[in-house]
């Protein structure tokens, strides 16, 4: 009795406080349970990748991202605007950090557009507010969005994808221009918003 009395760990505790072994087993079972979510979750994101094609948002174009500058769909010369036999308008950006190429675009009101867009460098995005246009923008993947304008103006097309420390100065924009005016833009002036 005399030894129960004189050993700090064998005399009772006050009320409220739980035993360290109480504690410590607790304290594993929750452990087990979070690695348990843990491996779960791991699990799902895989299957998921594995059985229901995960891949970056539009389609799954590929394209090499240290070539784009020297020729084929994103060569310099081929950005912007361009018209197809259809009527319908085709505009073709590059993003890098950080701005668009061309900073900005000429479009025709009410006329079937297709943005075609891929990355030099980084994950950059591309959203045209009020419009169905949003969409990320990654090296390696040519990133296609349609929409169509419902009203001539002027669009602010932000990069909505954090991409580094000019993130916010990545801005371009879109010059949807009436119907008629279109036709008698020079290539030039349709990938430029300078007045000319
Ligand atoms: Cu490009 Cu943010």
């Amino acid at each position: 009795m005399a030894d129960t009395q004189s050993n700090p760990l064998l005399q009772a505790l006050p009320d409220g406080i739980v035993p360290a072994t109480e504690v410590a087993r607790n304290e594993k079972h929750w452990l087990l349970l979070m690695l348990g979510l843990l491996i779960l979750l791991m699990a799902v994101v895989v299957t998921t990748t594995m059985t229901s094609a995960l891949h970056p948002p539009s389609n799954v174009e590929t394209i090499d991202p240290t070539t784009l500058h020297l020729s084929g769909e994103f060569a310099e010369s081929n950005l912007g605007t361009a018209q197809e036999r259809d009527g319908s308008l085709t505009a073709r950006v590059v993003a890098d950090q950080y701005a668009f190429v061309p900073y900005c675009v000429k479009l025709a009101v009410d006329t079937p557009v297709k943005f075609r867009l891929t990355s030099a460098d980084v994950v950059h995005g591309f959203l045209l507010p009020a419009t169905n246009v949003n969409t990320m923008v990654v090296p390696g993947y040519v990133a296609e969005v349609r929409t169509r304008f419902a009203r001539p103006g002027v669009y602010s097309m932000p990069c909505n994808e954090f991409c580094g420390n000019g993130h916010h100065g990545m801005w371009a924009r879109v010059s949807v221009v009436p119907k008629e005016q279109f036709p008698a833009l020079a290539p030039t002036e349709r990938s430029s918003c300078v007045q000319q």
